[in-house]
Order: structure tokens, then C-alpha cells, then sequence
């Protein structure tokens, strides 16, 4: 992704992962062999305690040809800037997250404006695992199987209105629980907090998104957004908002954290389109991280709506996707 004055992504950072997933399968390796390696131990053991399983049945509508990425990649390799702009910071400092108690906010063009706390949302619908690829912008992918239940069913229950056009998504902010909101902590950062997204209304009520409470069959870990999230399949994955407090129904587009840093960047739908290039990069092609060996990790052609487009191209009908990227 971005800042002003630095880079957060370099080009160099593709091979930067190769490099750290060799150093942390160095350091599970040396564990194993029963090295004392204090090198790369989370800085706050909280964020490593085991987490509370969540069971919900498979649907099989929504699966992958690829096998899930391996859950230590998956929730030590990421981003949540609101932890630091390193792919490793998450998994090490999100033990200040304390996701209970837990409120969302769901309000504006609704009928039946509320505020649920989290286990109460928990039960709203039931519970499903969908297996979803999750294209991040900076070309790699990840197959996760996320548990959830489409965000409509929320929606619905808050009956929106004529007037609603957009969601609007706020993640929490404080700096005690996020320490790169401290202010000159991160100071190289330019994202404004709190972070936000958006969704056009027939985007958020589309059924293949998901608002997101696990994955691999556990409650999500602070890193992966805790407690609540939403993962946005045919978008990259910096449209999926993580531990979210607010969701707010609303008749303009919504300015976004991203938008407001780079608008030339990272445009509001961001729909993963390998025929749009990132200004910096090419998106043709990306890394899929799955299982196996890291050299393993081939590269593949990056589709159109990140392989989801007979569910969501109609969406888009009519518009040019290069000028609404
Ligand atoms: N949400 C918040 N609040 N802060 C963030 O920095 N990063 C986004 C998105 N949601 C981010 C966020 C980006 S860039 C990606 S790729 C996905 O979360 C990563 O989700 P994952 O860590 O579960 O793979």
C-alpha cells in the first residue's frame, strides 16, 4: 500500500515475504528441534493465547480449487496498519486489542437504527464457512475459510431507506488498543484514523459478502480484525474493513481511509481488475499463498473480480471499470 514521505510496499517486498516466511519456517524449525530462539517471538504473548473454536458447517457453494492457505501465514503475514506498516507487526503487537466488550453501531438511512453488542450480532443469522480467495493489492492471494453470515442479513434487520446509497465501515479508534494511532508513533504512516471503507448498498447487500467473526474454524485472531469484519471477495482486500465498530448507512459515496491518502491509487470500488494496473505495479498476475513449500508459491494470472465475476460483473454493467477503478 502506501505513505507520503516513504514507501510502506516496495517493489522488493514480494521477495521480502519469500524471505520472512523462510525466517519464520527457520524459527518453527529450530522450535522444534528445541532451540531456545527468542528471534521473531510476538512481542505480546496475548495476541499468540489460544483462541475460542467457532463452528459453523461448510457451504459448498462457496469453495476453492486451491488448497487454504496455511493458518500461520494467514494470521502472521498481513496488514492492519492501525499495528504498523510491517506484514509481521499484526501477529506481534495485536495483543492490545481487547475485542469484548464489543458494540457496533448501525445507523443513518435505516429505520431501525441499533446498536448490537458483538455476541448478540454473533447469533443474528447463522453461521457458515465459505471458503474465499482474498486478493490483497499488493498481488499476493490467500484461500481462507472465514465464518460469517452475509452482511444483508444485518442490513436488513435495520431496514434501510430510500435514501440509503452506501455503507460506510469504521474500524475502532484507540491508540491504547491500535498504537499506530498514537499520534507520531507511526508519523510515517499516511492514513487517517479511523480507518474507513465503503460499499455501494447493492455491493454490501450482495450475497457473497460476508461480515466476518472467524476463520479456520476459530474466533478471529486480533490480527485478522477481531471481532467482526467484512471480507469483500471480488475486491482487493483493503475494502474489507476490520474490527469494526460502525456501520453507517448513508447517501453519498463515502471518503475512504485509502482514497483520502491516494486517491490515484486506490479508488473506491477497487474491484480486482488485472487489466487496471496499481500505478506502481502491474496487478496481471499474483502470488497465491497457499500450502507446501514456499518456492512453491507460483505465480498466476490475477482474474477478473478475483474469479467471482459470474456473481458480481452485473454489478458494474455499463460502467467503465478504468475510470471507476
Ligand atoms: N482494516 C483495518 N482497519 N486496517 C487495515 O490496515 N488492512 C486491509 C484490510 N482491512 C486493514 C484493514 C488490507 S490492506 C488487507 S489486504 C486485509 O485487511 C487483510 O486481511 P487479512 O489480514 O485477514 O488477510
Amino acid at each position: 500500500m502506501l505513505i507520503r514521505r516513504a514507501p510502506i510496499f516496495r517493489s522488493s517486498e514480494i521477495t521480502d515475504e519469500r524471505l520472512y516466511l523462510n525466517r519464520r519456517a527457520f524459527i518453527a524449525g529450530a522450535a522444534a528441534l528445541g532451540g531456545a530462539l527468542a528471534l521473531g517471538a510476538p512481542h505480546d504473548a496475548g495476541a499468540e493465547a489460544p483462541l475460542a473454536e467457532l463452528k459453523a458447517a461448510r457451504n459448498p457453494k462457496f469453495a476453492q480449487p486451491d488448497p487454504p492457505t496455511r493458518y500461520e501465514a494467514a494470521t502472521t503475514y498481513n496488514n492492519f496498519y492501525e499495528f504498523g506498516v510491517n506484514k509481521e507487526d499484526p501477529a506481534r503487537m495485536a495483543g492490545s486489542l481487547k475485542p469484548r466488550p464489543w458494540a457496533v453501531q448501525v445507523e443513518g438511512h435505516v429505520g431501525k437504527p441499533r446498536t448490537f453488542d458483538i455476541d448478540e450480532l454473533i447469533k443474528l443469522a447463522p453461521l457458515e464457512e465459505r471458503v474465499y480467495a482474498l486478493r490483497c493489492v499488493e498481488a499476493w492471494s490467500m484461500v481462507i475459510p472465514w465464518i460469517g453470515f452475509p452482511l444483508a442479513a444485518l442490513l436488513k434487520r435495520v431496514e434501510p431507506t430510500g435514501q440509503a446509497k452506501f455503507v460506510e465501515f469504521t474500524t475502532l479508534l484507540d491508540p491504547e488498543q491500535f498504537p499506530a494511532q498514537k499520534k507520531g508513533l507511526f508519523s510515517f504512516s499516511s492514513l487517517e484514523w479511523p480507518y474507513v471503507e465503503g460499499l455501494r448498498l447493492d455491493e454490501a447487500m450482495h450475497p457473497l459478502t460476508l461480515l466476518t467473526v472467524g476463520m479456520y474454524g476459530k474466533v478471529l485472531p486480533n490480527q485478522n480484525g477481531a471481532p467482526v469484519r467484512v471480507v469483500v471477495p471480488w475486491k482487493y482486500g483493503f475494502k474489507s474493513a476490520k474490527s469494526i465498530v460502525r456501520i453507517r448507512l448513508v447517501s453519498e459515496q463515502p471518503k475512504t481511509a485509502w482514497e483520502k491518502a491516494a486517491p490515484q491509487e486506490y479508488g473506491f470500488y477497487s474491484n480486482v481488475n488485472p487489466a487496471v494496473s496499481h500505478p506502481r505495479w502491474s496487478q496481471a498476475t499474483e502470488r497465491r499463498i497457499t500450502e507446501g513449500r514456499i518456492s512453491e508459491f507460483r505465480r498466476r494470472d490475477t482474474l477478473p473480480f478475483n474469479g467471482y465475476a459470474d456473481q458480481v460483473a452485473s454489478l458494474y454493467s455499463g460502467m467503465d471499470l478504468k475510470k471507476y477503478y
